[in-house]
């Protein structure tokens, strides 16, 4: 990943970007009469926030900041424009480049700097050609007082748990099934300072988690759940937070099969919860930020196999819930279940859980942002929703009447796994819910976990999303 370093020298013979919200042409900047005149008449006749001169050995950009809007916004089109520069330095050849920031708000800076390193990810390590395709761009050296190590620190270390999560859900289910997942997760573990803690298939059935097991019964490889718990001493939560996390390494719909066309080429991200909330997790370890967190990942594929789960099969869940199953491709929530019954017995202070639950959500809403919703209170859930602005994971949140509870009744079991046909994002939701008995928060992230064209710093391909969301939030707990 792109290297963030802060400088304490500019030097105008390199490559460097101008960000400002008002060119007053700096007198370091080396500019000639005319290149300063040109750079004038761009932005102040042709109105244009990206002034670029392209001198021989050197790219430099001059970058607008757009005051008309509120701040979250206009971070988010700094972010966007990341995107553009890094694209402009990397078919220019640059391997680093300055950024010099004039007096703008520091958290723009901050984005824009984001945008760049996001912009900057590739995921080629399957082409042989990757050598030669690889972005030329390695390293930014941010040039501004209002910055500090620690802020770039940060930054770098929530880039990288954001560039890990793209690595995994892009990863196939021939290169990553849930024993690799979790493995994953071990170094993760190590490299951050987190107890990770691996459930093999035995220790799944010894503890009877019936959802999970079902799901993998059409399967050749062993499920995995991981237990995962960063417990600083300087923790400033009493009772922890629990996150959860889908971890369908494949989702094929099992014997209710996913149509072909489409419908199932890019199932390999329905283990992008998983990957959010322990990358997440790696995140705030080595920011050492004060929050004691615990995180759950039940993973396995969903497959049509041997003695695949049926439709009409009734499965005694972890915590002796019956449910009738009559749509294997509703597989998600039968895993999710057992590890949030199984949450229970931390007593949590609040669960966030991140799944790409149900396409009901992504038909909705999109990529655009994330479907939230649940039994935390006001406080808390608008809490969630400030950190999706300030990263651009925006939520929307669905209502959670009690009314979506009659839709899941069965008349032999104790519920069934799915609803009727509207609400099928609530619905699904609901269903998790009642394994719950403490605060909790479900974020259904099928709409923007995997994207098939780029997004300007959203790289085509897995996304990321929900990472810099949670950092976000345990950051301002
Ligand atoms: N993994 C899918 C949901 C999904 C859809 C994720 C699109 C990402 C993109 C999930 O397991 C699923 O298939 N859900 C079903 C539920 C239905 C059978 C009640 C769905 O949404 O169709
Ligand atoms: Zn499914
Ligand atoms: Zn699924």
């Amino acid at each position: 990943m792109l290297a963030i370093k802060k400088a304490r020298t500019f030097s105008n013979k390199e490559n460097f970007i101008v960000l400002t919200d008002k060119f007053s042409n700096k007198a370091g900047y080396g500019f000639s009469e005319k290149e300063q005149a040109y750079i004038s008449e761009q932005i102040n006749k042709q109105d244009k926030k990206l002034v670029a001169l392209n001198r021989l050995n050197q790219l430099i950009l001059v970058l607008i900041v757009e005051k008309n809007k509120p701040l979250y916004q206009q971070a988010e089109a700094l972010r966007k424009c990341g995107s553009c520069v890094a694209n402009r330095l990397n078919e220019f050849k640059a391997t680093s480049v300055q950024l010099y920031s004039e007096e703008v708000n520091p958290s723009l800076i901050l984005a824009l700097t984001e945008g760049i390193v996001l912009s900057n990810y590739q995921f080629i390590k399957h082409r042989s050609t990757a050598a030669k395709e690889k972005n030329s761009l390695n390293s930014i050296q941010v040039y501004a007082g209002a910055i500090s190590e620690k802020d770039l620190n940060e930054l770098a270390i929530v880039s990288e748990a954001t560039c890990h999560a793209r690595d995994l859900v892009n990863e196939p289910v021939n290169v990553l099934n849930a024993v690799d997942l979790a493995k994953d997760f071990q170094q993760l573990g190590k490299k951050a300072g987190f107890k990770v803690e691996v459930l093999n298939k035995a220790a799944i059935q010894k503890l009877k988690m019936g959802g999970l097991l079902s799901v993998n019964q059409g399967s050749i490889d062993p499920p995995t759940f991981s237990i995962m718990e960063y417990k600083p001493k300087n923790a400033k939560n009493k009772k922890p937070y629990v996150l959860v996390g889908k971890g369908v390494v494949y989702d094929t719909g099992g014997l209710s099969l996913k149509p072909t066309t489409n419908s199932m080429d890019s199932m390999k991200c329905d283990m992008g919860g998983a990957a959010a909330v322990a990358c997440a997790l790696y995140a705030i370890a080595k920011a050492k930020l004060p929050v004691h967190i615990i995180t759950l990942v039940p993973a396995t594929d969903n497959r049509p196999g041997g003695n695949a789960f049926a439709p009409g099969d009734i499965i005694t869940m972890y915590d002796g819930t019956t449910i009738e199953m009559l749509n294997s491709d509703a597989e998600g929530r039968m895993i999710l279940a057992d590890a949030l019954a199984y949450a229970k017995k931390y007593k949590p202070e609040l669960a966030i859980e991140l799944s790409t639950l149900t396409g009901a959500s992504a038909a909705a809403i999109g990529h655009l942002g994330i479907v939230s919703m649940g039994t935390a209170d006001e406080k808390t859930h608008n809490a969630l929703k400030r950190s999706g602005e300030n990263t651009y994971e925006r939520l929307a949140e669905f209502p959670f009447w009690e009314e979506y509870d009659e839709l899941l009744k069965s008349d032999i079991a104790d519920m069934k796994n799915i609803g009727v046909g509207f609400g099928g994002a609530i619905t699904a939701g609901k269903f998790l819910n009642k394994f719950t008995d403490y605060p909790y928060l479900h974020l259904d992230i099928a709409g923007p976990a995997f994207i098939n064209t780029r997004e300007s710093y959203r790289i085509k391909g897995g996304t990321g999303v929900g990472v810099r969301l949670l950092f976000d939030f345990f950051k301002n707990v």
